[in-house]
C-alpha cells in the first residue's frame, strides 16, 4: 500500500526528517510513537503532500506508483485520506457542504454523522468553534464520506470524552475494514499516531514504530512498545528494542 524510502522533509527551512523508511502492507495498520515535536505530523503531511512540507529526498510509493512528486489533490483521488491533528475552521462552508463535496452525493449524510454522533453540527460551518472532541469527530465524518484505501489519524483520540472515544474507535475499525481479516482480503492500511494509546483497544494494529528526531528508529508489537514508552520512555525503549 505504502512505502517510503529514505523519506527527507524540510519545513520552514529547516530539516525535520532525515532520511524516514516505512512500508505498510495491504490491509495493515502501523502505530507511530513518539515526543511531541520529534516529526509525527511532519511525516503525515509530507506523505499526503502538504506543498508548506519539503521532500528534499527520497522517494514515496502509493499502491506502486510514485507519488513523490504528485500533487496532494491527485494523491487524495488515488485514495489517500488524513484526519488532522488541528484540522482547520472554515467560516462560511457549511459542514454538510463539506461532507456532500468529498462524498459526491447526496445521500446518507445522515447515516454517516449519526456514526459520529454529529447530526446537530451539519448545519455549522466547518469546525468554526468546534471543541477539540468535536474537531475529530468532524475530520472522522470527513474520512466516512471520503472513505478512502489508505487513512493517516493524527491523534484521533486526543481531547475526546470517554464515550466519544468508543464511538471513534469503531468508527477507526470501520474505515481500516477490521471485520474483514487481511487473509479474506480486507484492502484498507492505515497509519495512527497515539500520545494516549487509547485508539489500541478498539482496533487491532499490525506494527508500531518509535521516532526519534526526525528518524523512525525501530519496529515492533505496539501494544509492547507503547508499555515500554509508558514504563521507560521513548528513548529507553528504543534502546531495548535495538538491542533485541
Ligand atoms: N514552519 C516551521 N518552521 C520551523 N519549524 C517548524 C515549522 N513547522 C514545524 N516545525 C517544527 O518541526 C518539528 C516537528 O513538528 P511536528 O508537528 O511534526 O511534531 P509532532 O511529532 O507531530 O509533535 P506533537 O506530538 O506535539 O504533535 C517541531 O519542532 C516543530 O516546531
Ligand atoms: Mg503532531
Amino acid at each position: 500500500m505504502l512505502v517510503v524510502e529514505n523519506l527527507k522533509v524540510e519545513v520552514g527551512g529547516k530539516e525535520i526528517l532525515h532520511g524516514v523508511n516505512l512500508r505498510i502492507g495491504m490491509g495493515e495498520t502501523h502505530v507511530i510513537f513518539g515526543k511531541n515535536g520529534s516529526g509525527k505530523s511532519t511525516l503525515l503531511m509530507a506523505i499526503m503532500g502538504f506543498s508548506k512540507y519539503k521532500i528534499t529526498g527520497g522517494k514515496i510509493y502509493f499502491k506502486g506508483n510514485d507519488v513523490t512528486n504528485l500533487g496532494l489533490n491527485e494523491r487524495s483521488k488515488m485514495g489517500m485520506g488524513m484526519a488532522f491533528q488541528r484540522p482547520p475552521a472554515i467560516k462560511g462552508l457549511k459542514t454538510i457542504d463539506m461532507v456532500k463535496l468529498i462524498k459526491q452525493v447526496d445521500d446518507k449524510i445522515d447515516d454517516l454523522a449519526k456514526e459520529v454522533n454529529f447530526s446537530n453540527f451539519l448545519s455549522r460551518d466547518l469546525n468554526l468553534g468546534f471543541s477539540g472532541g468535536e474537531l475529530k469527530r468532524s475530520e472522522m465524518l470527513q474520512l466516512l464520506a471520503q472513505n478512502p484505501s489508505f487513512v493517516m489519524f493524527d491523534e484521533p483520540e486526543s481531547g475526546v470524552d470517554v464515550e466519544n472515544i468508543k464511538i471513534l474507535g469503531k468508527v477507526v475499525a470501520n474505515l481500516l475494514q477490521k471485520n474483514i481479516s487481511i487473509r479474506e482480503g480486507r484492502t484498507k492500511s492505515g497509519l495512527i499516531i497515539t500520545h494516549t494509546g487509547y485508539i489500541l483497544d478498539y482496533i487491532e494494529a499490525d506494527k508500531g514504530h518509535v521516532i526519534l528526531d526526525g528518524y523512525l528508529m525501530c519496529s515492533g508489537n505496539p501494544r509492547e512498545m507503547f508499555k515500554e514508552i509508558q514504563g521507560y520512555g521513548y528513548e529507553k525503549c528504543v534502546k531495548c528494542m535495538l538491542a533485541s
